[in-house]
Parts: structure tokens; C-alpha cells; sequence
């Protein structure tokens, strides 16, 4: 069984035997696991030339952990409950043994579609239990997953699937958002229209709608499926192999694929999710993550199943058919623990009470927050009407290089405090250090977050070319992984995340590289040059501000329509997340002699915060910034 913490007296102890003793900690942790061959060794590391291997030696494969370690006690329990977009149509329950049949038969599909182990097979589906199933029959053969969110464009998927040399895609017809339904297959067909690498497409029958079936490429689900049986004996993985790929945005341009590898995610994720959410057996789960980001690969699938959790999983949005959905999923399937991102609640409370108050609540026992800084009023919010003052929030900082959360208050343990991550977990060791990489030691400090041992599910390296991994992570300062976030430790020693202090954007919880979406802009055939930043969003915590220099040959057209249709090409090239908020349209860009970018005033232009520049002797052209700010107030 997995060690659970139920003390704050019980944290602090295991705190502190993790840091003084993190092999021995994480030996005693993995032993709850079923390992074919138990590891020789639980520790490799060298943050200065990086590497980390955990549980070497050690061989396991971790759908067994799901299935067939427990199946005897959970095969009738629920795994999956599947609440559909339009609630009348009815939900799906799907119990362990009806899983690890559904997972074991689209293993064999896989395998007989030629998927071997270490082979990549890329996802884009919507938010169906065969996402899940996908996922975990990869894990049984030893394939690596690519799971692309279903928002993202034709050419986002096709860099994803070029990056990592993926052999299948598989997709569905179509998904719905609410009231509209999205045709994913035409999308996956464009991208795939630049993808040689792929050999087959199997394709799942979701909203029926018409679809072209490419000859000798695309293959029905329901026909792979019917041409297989349903047992599966799991593929043997070392503790190191990898199990995924997630691409995530940097401060570079081009996304990449962060690579987690079996052994150590599997035990750092049950682990965390035991314990920050306080697991009970009887607990229904619901994050309300898609399974496209980090949060759903950990808390869907992969840490609440090792536990032997039922797990809600939806497919719809909050405002659906009602602003009441998320209120009435968690009365209708008794809901105990809430998984939710500040922009959801931040949208959801612009409604007022009146949604919340139409339903029955009392189910709810755990509330949970992730993907940004949560404001105070937010967090007072979710707590006082969503929870009626009886459920504790955690509020958990993680993100998708470190496979699970590690800073968050273990649930109804450690005192909350409104907008604080609060305490590291076990087995993270955090430091604060200033610009020049100098250690901020005791409280009240701010700084730069950064980690300085490893742990379990750490990223392992980022697919295909390890230097990149090393660069973005463990360069900026000697020693240590940089987080690329700013905290500040108050005088109890509790963090706060101040947000991102790189060229990360992060929208509604969703990170976008600046250098990204400026790529995406200059697509377009009237820019000349861009450059965006970010500024404070009430509901999305941040959004998008470009500025855009035109070509000449724009000079006659109506800007407006220019910039409706940046728009457009911004959500071509990237996906409706990207979306600008604000479009500026200047003649230069703050630049200095050596022609970086002065991101500082434009940050600032956009806050609406103009009282006081700063130094802005060393640009190339100071005048460009008078025009600039004249330009934001036209806006
Ligand atoms: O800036 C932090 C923010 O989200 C970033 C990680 O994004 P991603 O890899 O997409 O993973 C999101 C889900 C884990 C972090 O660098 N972030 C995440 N959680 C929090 C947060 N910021 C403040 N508070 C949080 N609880």
C-alpha cells in the first residue's frame, strides 16, 4: 500500500526523511508497486550535465499496476465514468474489468497495425474514454504516446507527429464543444497531408459525421477493434523507458516534446495523488483537465488509476447547455474531489450563485487548483460556494517537465492560506535564487524558482535531441533545474507562484512561447514583424498583446480586417488558443543595438502602466516608444 500521509506532525516527518534520505524514501514508496524485477539501484543523477535515471534496473510494465496487481478486488468497481458533452444523452460506466478488456484488445490493434515497442503513435481525440484506452494500451505494448490536444491546428499536430516520427495517428471523426461540433478528422487529414512518417490513421466513430476514409492509410476503430480478442500479455519496460512524449511551449520556437519515462512517473504521480488529494477508495474523481495536457495524462489517467480511483471524465464545457454543468456533473455523479484551473472557476463565478445554488453540493469533500496562479478572490470564491467552507483547496504548482505536483497543501492537513501553493511535497527540494543565480535563503525572499534534487517524475529529456533539454533546464543556473517561474517565500516559509518570468505566456491555465506565436503572426503575408507579451486577464489570468509592424504593401488595406485576419492565421498555424486579444499596429519595436527585443516596455505598455519606462537610452530608436504608448491609448 501506498504510504498516506495523515498528520501535519506525519508531513513534516516524511519531509524531512525524503531530504535527508531521498533513495532510501522513494525505495520504501516503490515497493508498493508490482515490478517483474525489482531495480538494483534507486538513484543515477547529474544536474550538471544532465541526467536522471530512477529504479535502474528495474523492470515493470505500468498497466499491470493498473489491472492486473488489483484486479481481483476492482473488477467491478467503476474506472471510468464518461459524461457526455450534451447531457441528455446518457453517461458511460466503465468498470476495471471492462477497462483492461478495452485496453488489451486496442493493444492488439496496435500490434497489429506493426506498433512495436519504442514505436511513437501521436493522439488526437477528444475527451472520450478511448483516449484513455489509447493511452494505456501504448503503455501495455510499450509505445510511446503523443497526445496532441483536439484544439490544436492541422499544422501544430503535423509538427508534433513530424518531431516525433509517430507511425499511427489515431483520431475520430469529429468532437463537440458545446454547442459545436468540430471536424477533427478533416483536420488530422490536412496535417497528415505533411506527416511521411505515418502509416496508418485508426479512426473512432464519435459524432457519425461524414468523413473521407484515405485507402490503405485510414482504418475504423470499431473494425480494428472487432478483428482482435481481448487479451494482452504486457510488454516488459525497463524503469527508464519512456512511456511519453508531451510537447509543451518554451521561451524558444519551437515546442518540444518533454520526455517522462515509466518507473519513476508511475510511483511519483500515485504518490502525489494519494496524498495531496487524500484518496479514499470510495472518492469519485473528477479533474476537468483534457487528457491534450499534462494534468490529464497525471490525474485522469495514469496516478488515479495506479490507485484504483473512479474517475469522472467529461467531454463538454463549463457553460453547457447552462452556465450550471460543472455544478450539475458534480450533483449527478456525487463528485468528491473538484480538479479544476482558475479560469474555469473565474468564469464560472462572473455567473454569480444563482447556477451553484440550483444543485446539491454535498458530495464535495476536496477542491483542487492547477495551471496558474489562483487570485484571492477566486480562491475565496471556490471555497465559500463551491465548497460552503468544508472542503480544503489545494492549490497545486507543478508543471508538465515535472510529471506531477510539487507544491500543494495535502488536503485538509496543511493549513491553506489563499493563493499559496503553501509547502513542497516530499522528495522536492526547492531553491529561490536571484538573477544571477545567488541562493535567497530564509523567508520573506522572491526570487527565481528553481529545484536542486531530483525527483521521480522529472522530465528525462526532450524528444529526440537532449542538448535542447539540458539547455532549457539546467543552463540558465549551474546546478540547478530552473522552473522558468518567480516565488516568493512569505515569513511562514510558504510559496506563492508569481507567475512566469521567461518568454512563456500562460492563457487559461495553457502555455504559449512569445517566440511561437510571433511565428505564427509573421505567416501572415502583410507582417513585416511582431512581437507579443502578455498582460493580466480577469478571466484568463493572461492574454495576448501584439504589436505588428505591416508591409507596405498593406498600406491601402482596412487594418481592422488586417488584424481580424492575424487572427485567422495565428489559429491556422497554432489553434484557437492562441487567439490576440489586442493588436497594436506600430511602425518599430522597441529594439537595442544589438536587436533583442526590450520586452520590459512592452509588458509594460500593455498593463497600461506608462508612468515610469525606466532606462530606454540604450535603444536603437528611444522615439519608437513615445509611438508606441500614444498608439496603446488609440486601443
Ligand atoms: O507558471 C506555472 C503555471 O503553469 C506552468 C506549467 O504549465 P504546464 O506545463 O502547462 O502545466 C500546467 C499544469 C501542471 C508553471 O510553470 N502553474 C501551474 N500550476 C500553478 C501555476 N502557477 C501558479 N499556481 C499553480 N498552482
Amino acid at each position: 500500500m501506498l504510504p498516506k500521509i495523515n498528520s501535519l506532525a506525519g508531513y513534516l516527518y516524511e519531509y524531512q526523511k525524503s531530504i535527508a534520505n531521498p533513495e532510501d524514501f522513494w525505495d520504501t514508496v516503490a515497493q508498493s508497486f508490482y515490478w517483474r524485477k525489482k531495480w538494483n539501484k534507486v538513484l543515477e543523477w547529474d544536474f550538471n550535465d544532465y541526467y536522471a535515471r530512477w529504479f535502474v534496473g528495474g523492470k515493470l510494465n505500468i498497466t499491470e499496476n493498473i489491472f492486473e496487481k488489483n484486479l481481483f478486488l476492482l473488477a467491478n468497481k467503476p474506472a471510468i465514468i464518461w459524461e457526455p458533452n450534451d447531457p441528455t444523452q446518457p453517461h458511460i460506466t466503465l468498470t476495471y474489468g471492462e477497462l483492461f478488456e478495452k485496453v488489451c484488445q486496442f493493444a492488439n490493434v496496435l500490434l497489429a497495425n506493426g506498433i512495436k515497442k519504442g514505436d511513437v503513435v501521436a493522439i488526437y481525440l477528444p475527451m472520450v474514454s478511448e483516449a484513455a484506452i489509447a493511452m494505456l494500451a501504448c503503455a501495455r505494448v510499450g509505445a510511446v504516446h503523443s497526445v496532441v490536444f483536439a484544439g490544436f491546428s492541422a499544422s501544430s499536430l503535423s509538427d508534433r507527429i513530424n518531431d516525433a516520427q509517430a507511425k499511427i495517428l489515431l483520431t475520430a471523426d469529429g468532437n463537440y464543444r458545446g454547442a459545436k461540433a468540430i471536424e477533427l478528422k478533416k483536420i488530422a487529414d490536412e496535417a497528415l497531408e505533411s506527416c511521411p512518417s505515418i502509416q496508418k490513421s485508426i479512426v473512432l466513430q464519435h459524432t457519425k459525421s461524414a468523413v473521407m476514409m484515405q485507402e490503405g492509410r485510414d482504418i475504423w476503430w470499431h473494425d480494428a477493434i472487432s478483428a482482435v480478442d481481448t487479451k494482452n500479455i504486457a510488454e516488459e519496460m525497463d524503469a527508464e523507458d519512456p512511456l511519453f512524449t508531451l510537447y509543451t511551449s518554451g521561451s524558444t520556437g519551437k515546442p518540444k516534446g518533454v520526455v517522462h519515462t515509466t518507473g519513476g512517473y508511475m510511483v511519483y504521480t500515485a504518490y502525489t495523488f494519494k496524498n495531496v488529494f487524500q484518496y479514499e477508495q470510495d472518492d469519485i474523481f473528477w479533474c476537468t483537465a483534457d487528457v491534450g495536457w499534462v494534468t490529464g495524462h497525471s490525474y485522469i489517467v495514469y496516478a488515479p488509476l495506479l490507485c484504483g480511483a473512479t474517475i469522472v471524465m467529461f467531454e463538454g464545457i463549463p457553460t453547457y447547455p447552462d452556465v450550471d454543468r460543472f455544478w450539475a456533473i458534480i450533483e449527478k455523479h456525487k463528485v468528491t474531489t473538484l480538479y479544476t484551473a482558475p479560469t474555469a472557476i473565474r468564469s464560472l463565478m462572473a455567473y454569480g450563485t444563482e447556477p451553484v445554488e440550483r444543485h446539491n453540493l454535498s458530495s464535495l469533500r476536496i477542491l483542487g487548483s492547477v495551471g496558474e496562479p489562483i487570485n484571492e478572490e477566486a480562491w475565496q470564491w471556490y471555497y465559500t460556494h463551491i465548497g460552503k467552507g468544508n472542503c480544503p483547496i489545494v492549490d497545486t504548482w507543478w508543471q508538465t517537465e515535472t510529471g506531477g505536483i510539487m507544491i500543494s497543501p495535502i488536503a485538509g492537513i496543511t493549513p491553506t492560506k489563499p493563493a499559496y501553493a503553501t509547502l513542497p511535497l516530499p522528495g522536492v527540494q526547492l531553491m529561490i535564487v536571484d538573477s544571477e543565480g545567488k541562493e535567497l535563503t530564509g523567508n520573506n525572499v522572491e526570487g527565481n524558482l528553481c529545484i536542486k534534487f531530483p525527483w521521480p517524475s522529472m522530465i528525462r529529456t526532450t524528444y529526440g535531441d537532449h542538448e535542447r533539454c539540458k539547455q532549457a533546464y539546467f543552463s540558465t543556473y549551474k546546478g540547478l533545474y530552473f522552473t522558468g517561474d518567480g516565488v516568493k517565500r512569505d515569513a511562514d516559509g510558504y510559496y506563492r507562484i508569481l507567475g512566469r518570468v521567461d518568454d512563456v505566456i500562460n492563457i487559461s491555465g495553457h502555455r504559449l512561447g512569445t517566440a511561437e506565436v510571433e511565428n505564427a503572426i509573421n505567416s501572415h503575408p502583410l507582417v513585416l514583424e511582431s512581437a507579443v507579451v502578455g498582460f493580466p486577464h480577469d478571466i484568463k489570468g493572461q492574454a495576448i498583446y501584439a504589436y505588428v509592424i505591416l508591409d507596405n504593401a498593406a498600406k491601402n488595406n482596412d487594418p481592422e480586417k488586417i488584424k481580424l485576419s492575424i487572427n485567422v492565421a495565428v489559429s491556422k498555424v497554432i489553434g484557437a488558443i492562441a487567439k490576440l486579444d489586442k493588436i497594436q499596429i506600430v511602425s518599430g519595436l522597441p529594439k537595442t543595438r544589438s536587436g533583442k527585443i526590450m520586452r520590459r516596455i512592452l509588458r509594460k505598455v500593455a498593463e497600461g502602466d506608462t508612468s515610469n519606462m525606466g532606462d530606454i537610452s540604450t535603444l536603437l530608436d528611444p522615439n519608437v516608444v513615445a509611438e508606441i504608448v500614444e498608439g496603446a491609448k488609440l486601443l
